[in-house]
Order: structure tokens, then C-alpha cells, then sequence
């Protein structure tokens, strides 16, 4: 019992498939200058069943923390575990025998040219010693799970890019992983495949109760298939939490990446009101704003906007024309008290200059 109280919290009452505490990962400069800190201590709880999106401009150090995850890395100090494995604490074979158990699935699948997909699927399962029954089971149930019938004796050259990821993702299912780790699994691919292999994420998630953390630079990837999304910057957390809330939040950094603010207005005759709700109970969608606008009497009209809907929920930068009932600009009284009313209901407004 006492190990099941370690980290200070019962585990059984909410086990973190993937912790990472004080995770830091310095590598000297190539040219003998100053070192490079590439994760400046990392703390990262992650819930199993959920897919995790992790974000970052290029450098931010998004492949390090990948790479400390699997073991290919050793963290210069701190703790990383995953599905209850101290990771950064195992070397040789005990280290090769814990990532079996980590799925891994990067940007290019790297097929071997030479086999059928079926036999790429098994290859993993040949270095891991299982016997070929199993395999031979193992690898039609993977088949299967993955979208793959009747492409199973395709070679690598006779498949589409997503009928190649698929066969990347059943190789990194193989050994019956808890965790998935992906590196960029869609930044290949087209728009219309990406959605595919993201709906089979989600379906896998879904099927085996597995936690996926996929690592991407693209924000569609995030809005469609992220339960809860992390933004790394210079090797630290900015900002991290549950999708909506993150999206939902206009002052953090994330917002409006997931939610592009709409371009300045031009040539409008009105006042425009810029608003960003999401993040308040009473406004829950732009024809919300444009009722309390009314109170004011005011003219609305939405002219330009971003709303998307995150877990059921909308949320939205929009800008709002307003004119007075007659065609002329609204008083500046009854604009500032609805800026007011506006604020203080948890909407982020402000005027626009044109
Ligand atoms: N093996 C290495 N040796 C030295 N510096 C490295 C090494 N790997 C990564 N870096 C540096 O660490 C930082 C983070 O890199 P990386 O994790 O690849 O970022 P990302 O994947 O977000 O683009 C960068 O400044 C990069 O140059
Ligand atoms: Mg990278």
C-alpha cells in the first residue's frame, strides 16, 4: 500500500499513465559553446484514455521530450514515467524490453519495401520472439483494427500514404501498448487522409482504452481529435489543460492559434466590436451578443468571425457591426455599457478601429 501512495496521491484513485517531474534535458553545444537546455524541467501529468496533443514551434523542444518518453534519450535530471515504468532509470535490456511496450508511430512509417503490410505488422513481433501462431494472430486482429482488409499482401509501393500510416500504426500497436506516441503521424499527409488516420486514433482510443499523445505543429490536428493540449516554447510549458478550456481562455497564448483572430475590417460604416466569448456561461454563441446588443439599441450584424465548435461547445472571436435603429453610429454611452455588460460576463470585447 505504500507504493500506491508514493507520489502523494492514491493511484488507484486516478493513475497518470505519463508523469514527467522537473524533466530536463541539456545537450552541450555542438561547437563548444554555451550548452543547449532543450526541456527546462518539464512537469506533465497525463490521464490514460485521453488523446494528448503536444505543440510547439520548430526547436521548442517537442522530438527531445518524444525521445525522453521512449528511452532513446536519458533526461539530464528528473523523473519520467510511463504506465508505471521509471523509464529514465532503465538501461540495456531492461530498457529495449520497456519500450516494446511504448508505440511509437512517426511522420514517415519507413516500411520495408521488400514485405506486404501484413508482414511489416509482424516484424516487431519476430524481434520480440513471439511464436508464429500468435503472430499470424496477433497480425489479422491488427489488420483489422487498423482499416486494413484486403490490403494485408500489398508491398509498401502498392499502397496509398494513408493506407502506409495505417500499417505504421498497427506496427506501433503490436506489442498491445497502454501508451501511443506519435510525432507528427499527419504531417505528410492530405487534408482529406489526415481526417481519416485522426478518426482511427480516436477509434482506437476508443476501442482498446488506449492514450494517445500525438506531437504536431498543425492546430486543425489539435481542434479535431485533442482532449487535452500542452504548448511548449523554449523547452518549457506555457500554457496546458483540457482543449476547451484552452481555447475557450483569450488571454492565453493558444487561443488564437485555435481560433484565428478574424483580419482588421475595412470600409465598414458602423462601429465593430471585437468579442471573444467561449469562456463565459451566460454568451454561448454570437446570436447571444447580438441580443444584448439590441438591449442597447443597437443594430447587430456578425461581419467576420471565427467560431468553432470544441466538445459540443462554441466558442468564437467575432466582429459585430453596430449602428443605431436609425443607420447612425451608436451613442457612446450605450457602447460602453455594453462593453461593460460584456466584460463582466466573461466576454473579451473591445472597439476596432477601422
Ligand atoms: N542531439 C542534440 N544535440 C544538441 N542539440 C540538440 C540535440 N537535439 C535537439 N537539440 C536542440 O534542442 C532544442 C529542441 O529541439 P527539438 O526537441 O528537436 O525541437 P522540436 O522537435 O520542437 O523542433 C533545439 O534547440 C535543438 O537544436
Ligand atoms: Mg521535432
Amino acid at each position: 500500500m505504500t507504493e500506491c501512495f508514493g507520489s502523494g496521491r492514491p493511484r488507484w484513485l486516478n493513475p497518470r499513465v505519463i508523469t514527467l517531474d522537473r524533466l530536463t534535458k541539456v545537450f552541450p553545444a555542438p561547437g563548444g559553446g554555451d550548452p543547449v537546455v532543450a526541456l527546462d524541467g518539464i512537469d506533465l501529468h497525463l490521464d490514460p484514455g485521453r488523446i494528448h496533443g503536444i505543440v510547439g514551434r520548430s526547436g521548442a523542444g517537442k522530438s527531445t521530450l518524444i525521445r525522453c518518453l521512449t528511452g532513446l534519450e536519458k533526461p539530464s535530471s528528473g523523473r519520467v514515467e510511463v504506465d508505471g515504468t521509471d523509464v529514465a532509470a532503465l538501461d540495456g535490456a531492461a530498457l529495449r524490453a520497456a519500450r516494446r511496450h511504448i508505440g511509437m508511430v512517426f511522420q514517415h512509417a519507413n516500411l520495408l519495401d521488400s514485405r506486404t503490410a501484413a508482414q511489416n505488422i509482424a516484424h516487431p513481433l519476430e524481434i520480440a520472439g513471439v511464436p508464429r501462431a500468435e503472430r499470424e494472430r496477433r497480425v489479422a486482429e491488427l489488420v483489422e483494427l487498423v482499416g486494413l482488409t484486403g490490403r494485408e499482401h500489398n508491398h509498401p509501393a502498392q499502397l496509398s500514404g494513408g493506407q502506409i500510416q495505417r500499417v505504421g500504426i498497427a506496427r506501433g500497436l503490436a506489442a498491445e501498448p497502454k501508451v501511443l506516441l506519435c510525432d507528427e503521424p499527419t504531417s505528410a499527409l492530405d487534408g482529406g487522409t489526415t481526417r481519416q488516420i485522426l478518426g482511427l486514433l480516436r477509434d482506437l482510443r476508443a476501442r482498446l482504452g488506449i492514450t494517445v499523445v500525438i506531437i504536431t505543429h498543425e492546430m486543425a490536428v489539435v481542434r479535431e481529435v485533442c482532449d487535452t493540449v500542452t504548448l511548449l516554447q523554449d523547452g518549457r510549458i506555457t500554457q496546458t489543460g483540457d482543449l476547451l478550456d484552452v481555447a475557450a481562455d483569450p488571454h492565453g497564448p493558444l487561443s488564437a492559434e485555435l481560433i484565428p483572430l478574424p483580419p482588421a475590417p475595412t470600409g465598414i460604416d458602423a462601429l465593430v466590436v471585437n468579442c471573444d466569448y467561449g469562456d463565459s456561461e451566460r454568451f454561448r454563441t454570437s446570436e447571444d451578443l447580438i441580443r444584448l446588443a439590441e438591449e442597447y439599441q443597437a443594430e447587430a450584424t456578425l461581419v467576420a468571425g471565427t467560431i468553432e465548435t470544441i466538445g459540443g461547445r462554441q466558442v468564437g472571436r467575432v466582429q459585430l457591426a453596430l449602428r443605431n435603429r436609425s443607420g447612425a453610429a451608436i451613442s457612446r454611452e450605450g457602447l460602453t455599457a455594453f462593453l461593460a455588460e460584456l466584460d463582466a460576463a466573461g466576454v473579451v470585447a473591445r472597439e476596432v478601429t477601422a
